[in-house]
């Protein structure tokens, strides 16, 4: 064996022993999962080149961490092993090739069924159950023995002490009687839990935990079970460990295992596959792969498993893993790489972002060279300087992040630069601040601010605001350095010629862009409002507010405790629209854009309990001002009349209604006392 490689196979195993420590005992892991995967494929193919069994090295490595020596040991009567993983379609063929395979050389005559669930991101625990009773839980620990956690797992949320057999017709203790079965599955932390309990710890000054899997094994391996007991953990089944007694003979399939489980109490995986063909796995697969980021909880692949517990025994398992199954890994989330500088980007209302300019890496297959450091108080929380390593998430459809600095005992202290906020904005050079309770800096220069003027403008032109096809950013800031708009109404005034001449701008695309402005013109109330910009104005709550206006007008004088009575307006958004309209020029703006455009007929008030109903009132209202009856009527989509007529559809009787209530009645027109005008609306708001 040549002594380099020997060196480098011993050196990558102490590396490999340290991240294992790291991430099964301390639960602070330095490197990300996929960077783990990759030393441990390295080891294996220097292993390849030196000859040396596979097996052997799986020994040294263990499949798990070293007890810690504060609790009790508990064997596990059969070992808690690890997964083979599989990282392509390719490599998942060679997985059910290999299953097909065995089953020709051996003549079995069965045609194989898989189940397909996701792999939860938790700490894997095994509950033993004895007479239907729970007696002892242990985590995996090296995977022969764990750690006694009985007490912090009692009362755990998916843990019942005493299995119930509601859905079978056998009492439960013969069912379970001389019955002992080892119950596998992953205590977890939802992603929801996992934030709210962070943020809950920051209030406190306790420590954060990286992710929901730490915060679950941090959770669980607390000497004091009462901690435990205090979050919010969860205990979800995956596997059969032993069994012994009457049990055993229902056990067919994993599947059938799994929906015994659930009516004892447990909970299982959803969504999965049950007896499913491969293409139809990966189908599944696919799909979660879609999904992934709305999951309530975190995962880091697909397990696949043959149905049949026969044919499992049959395959066996190696040292580490079991043959009858296989982790699809899914894409890493997370790459690290360098800082090379810090830039500070300003948004549309001014704020300050922190940006990451970084060494181009690539995450699920997209690159990525800049990253959001948030603001400033997660700049400092983070300690990112320029020239750092560091861990970047890329999820989805969500802005890449920086989530944190690795290796920087190594960082070389010249190399490696802090970076403050600046005091003053980089933009326009005017003054910010940062007001109490906020996190971010801002510039209050508003749309003076050159920054804050593009960004509003790329907001007014996108999608769900007015629209604008073919107006990208580097448009928008030609149009604004050649000074053909200076308010975003501009936009609507802009000539075929001013645009034939600019940059790589030729006649087809100067007239695309006009008759795109000019499509635009067409639009809705709620839209328009919701591209104005005003903070805290959602396309969401531009449309309840629209919902309640028989005008656009209106909003220039709306009264607070009008938008007050509209759903979902608190008094952050009442304050931010109508001091909006408070200031001369944004008012004029909207005066000018009103002319520029027009609404599709009839947008107001078509929402309600009484949208399109015409509604008249007689009698006295008890608890009603005859004005504000009016006003709800308006606001939930209705119009009022005085009088009855064919057009009538409803009258609301007050006390001592006179001859309209009879004249309705008479009509055959519906009649309703003042209590059931209330609560109609109270069931549709
Ligand atoms: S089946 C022989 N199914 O992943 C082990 N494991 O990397 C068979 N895990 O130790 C386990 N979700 O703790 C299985 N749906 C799932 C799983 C799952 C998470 C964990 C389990 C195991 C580890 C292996």
């Amino acid at each position: 064996m040549s002594s380099t490689l020997k060196k480098k196979r011993n050196d990558l195993i102490t590396t490999i022993k340290r991240h294992q420590e790291a991430y099964y005992s301390k639960d602070q892991p330095k490197i990300s999962d996929e960077a783990y995967d990759q030393l441990v494929a390295e080891l294996f193919s220097l292993d390849h080149e030196l000859n040396i069994p596979r097996s052997s090295t799986e020994k040294t490595l263990g499949v798990g961490h070293k007890k810690r020596d504060e609790f009790f040991s508990v064997e596990h009567s059969t070992p808690m092993l690890s997964l083979d993983n599989a990282f392509s379609f390719d490599e998942l063929d060679l997985f059910f090739k290999r299953v097909t395979d065995f089953i020709k050389k051996n003549r079995i005559d069965f045609v194989p069924k898989y189940s397909a669930e996701i792999k939860l991101d938790g700490v894997a625990v095994s509950l033993t159950y004895m007479d239907g009773e729970l007696k002892t839980a242990a985590t995996r620990g090296d995977g022969l023995v764990g750690e006694d956690i009985t007490d912090n797992v009692k009362s755990m949320n998916g843990v019942p002490e005493v299995l119930n057999l509601k859905s079978k017709n056998k009492s439960n203790i013969t069912y379970f009687e001389n019955s002992i079965i080892e119950i596998r599955g992953e205590v977890i932390f939802s992603k929801k839990d996992f934030e709210r309990f962070n943020k809950y710890q920051e209030r406190a000054s306790e420590k954060l935990f990286s992710n929901p899997r730490n915060a679950a094994a941090g959770s669980l391996r607390q000497l004091d079970a009462a901690i435990t007991k205090s979050r919010p953990l969860t205990f979800i089944v995956h596997g059969v460990g032993k069994t012994s007694g009457s049990i055993t003979d229902d056990l067919i399939t994993h599947s059938s295992f799994l929906e015994l489980m659930e009516s004892v109490g447990f909970k299982i995986i959803r969504p999965r596959i049950k007896n499913g063909h491969p293409n139809i796995i990966k189908d599944y697969i696919n799909q979660i792969l879609n999904i992934r980021e709305s999951l309530p909880v975190e995962i880091d692949g697909i397990v696949v498993k043959i149905e049949n517990y026969e044919l499992q025994s049959m395959l066996g398992s190696t040292v580490r893993a079991p043959r009858f199954a296989i982790a699809y890994k899914l894409p890493s989330e997370t790459a690290i790489t360098e800082v090379i500088g810090i830039d500070i980007q300003v948004g549309r209302f001014g704020t300050l972002t922190p940006v990451a300019r970084l060494k181009t890496v690539s995450i699920g297959g997209v690159n990525i060279s800049n990253a959001t450091l948030h603001n400033e108080d997660e700049l400092r929380k983070k300690g990112v300087k320029i020239g750092d390593r560091v861990e970047v998430r890329r999820a989805g459809d969500v802005i890449p992040e920086v989530v944190r600095t690795v290796n920087t005992s190594i960082r070389k202290s010249d190399n490696s630069l802090s970076f403050e906020i600046p005091k003053f904005c980089p933009s326009c050079g005017g003054k910010t601040e940062r007001l109490e309770g906020e996190v971010a800096r801002r510039c209050i220069s508003g749309k003076k601010c050159p920054a804050q003027f593009e960004q509003a403008f790329v907001h007014f032109v996108s999608k769900k605001a007015m629209n604008i096809d073919g107006l990208g950013t580097k448009l928008i800031q030609q149009l604004i350095r050649e000074n053909l708009v200076n308010a975003l109404d501009d936009i609507y005034n802009l000539k075929y010629f001013q645009l034939e001449k600019l940059d790589r701008f030729g006649a087809k695309s100067a007239q695309n862009l006009i008759s795109s402005i000019d499509k635009s013109r067409v639009t809705t109330p709620a839209k328009l409002l919701y591209a104005l910009g005003i903070r805290h104005v959602g396309l969401q709550t531009a449309k309840a507010i629209c919902d309640a206006l028989t005008c656009f007008e209106e909003l220039f004088s709306l009264a607070p405790e009008k938008l007050a009575l509209i759903d979902d307006i608190g008094p952050v958004v009442m304050f931010s629209v109508s001091s909006f309209f408070e200031t001369r020029e944004n008012l004029e703006l909207t005066k000018r854009l009103l002319n520029e455009v027009s609404f599709k007929k009839e947008v107001f008030n078509k929402k309600g309990v009484f949208a399109g109903k015409n509604i008249v009132f007689t009698g006295t209202l008890r608890t009603l001002k005859r004005a504000l009856a009016q006003e709800l009527v308006q606001k939930n989509g209705g119009t009022c009349s005085g009088i009855i007529t064919k057009k009538t559809d409803l009258c609301v009787a007050g006390e001592k209604a006179g001859s309209k209530a009879r004249e309705a009645q008479k009509m055959k027109i519906k009649v309703i006392a003042e209590e059931e005008f209330l609560a109609m609306i109270d069931k549709n708001i």
